[in-house]
């Protein structure tokens, strides 16, 4: 397979909870190396396009394509070439850093003369070998999320798709979290798949973006395309604000707090 094949393929992705289009005609193309970013509000549609893209749900209509790889037609196969950080928590809390990574590479059947090097290999990446033994219970919110990350990591996946990997976590956790994935992009050309509430990171860290609302996209570019289209000293946040009609700050601590208790709300609903 060449680097030109397109690492995400989305054509025309629809998908309906009952009545309701949860994704609504989306069709976009990531490609290899890059680090794109779905923004949207909540019930934009990004977990359930995510979902899809990962072979979580099955694809009603239209396509998705990974790295070629018709996930409907080949899921294992596209699973294969791809990690999945979840929104909800995927970390055990009674096992230790270590466990939980080692329980990833039995799942993901990393050959098992390999599991224990690959293992520390990728706690060391994410900066968490010296706290591997402890239990994850005693690890911080961005402790957590750099040991899902590890969790992803650990099948050394082309792709590796992220669903709001720095939410609630405070500036400085969010900034690790950027860092590693910045590095992992650097050094092993992983295509990295995301999607955040914040615009500012959005706007630091990736090549490109789309905004998604009501299961919709409605305008995908490089952040400073899309700013440069809103008009001189656009920012990402005066696009979106244009698209989606809310506010979506992350800057102040009220707004930080707002999306904190929306996701508990959301998670809850099951
Ligand atoms: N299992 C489900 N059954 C019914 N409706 C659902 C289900 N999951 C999601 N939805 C609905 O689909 C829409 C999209 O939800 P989704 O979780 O994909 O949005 P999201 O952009 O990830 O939101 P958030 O930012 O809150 O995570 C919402 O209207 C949501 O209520
Ligand atoms: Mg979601």
């Amino acid at each position: 397979m060449t680097e030109s094949v397109t690492a995400v393929e989305c054509v025309d992705l629809t998908y309906r909870f009952g009545e309701h289009r949860a994704v609504d005609g989306v069709s976009l193309a990531v490609r290899p190396g890059e680090v794109f970013g779905l923004l949207g509000p909540n019930g934009a549609g990004k977990t359930t396009a995510i979902r899809l893209i990962v072979t979580l749900l099955p694809v009603q209509q239209g396509a998705v394509r990974v790295f070629g790889v018709d996930v409907r037609r080949d899921p294992l196969r596209a699973r294969r070439m791809l990690g999945y950080v979840p929104q909800q928590l995927s970390a055990d809390p009674a096992l230790t850093g270590l466990e939980n990574v080692a329980l990833f590479a039995r799942l993901y059947d990393v050959p098992r003369r390999e599991r224990r090097r690959r293992v520390a290999e990728v706690l060391d990446k994410v900066g968490l070998a010296p706290h591997a033994g402890r239990l994850a219970a005693t690890y911080s919110g961005g402790m957590v999320r750099r040991l899902e990350l590890a969790q992803a990591l650990v099948n050394r996946p082309r792709l590796l798709v992220l669903d709001e990997p720095t939410i609630g976590l405070d500036p400085v956790a969010r900034d690790e979290v950027w860092d590693h994935i910045g590095g992992l992009v650097a050094t092993e050309g992983t295509t990295v798949l995301v999607t955040t509430h914040y615009m500012e990171e959005a706007d630091q860290h990736c090549d490109r973006v789309a905004l998604m609302h009501l299961g919709r996209l409605r305008a995908t570019g490089t952040p400073g395309e899309l700013r440069a289209a809103e008009g001189e000293g656009a920012t990402l946040e005066d696009v979106f604000r244009r698209w989606a009609g809310t506010h979506l700050g992350a800057e102040t601590g009220e707004d930080f707090r707002a999306i904190r208790s929306t996701r508990r709300a959301a998670s809850g609903r099951g």
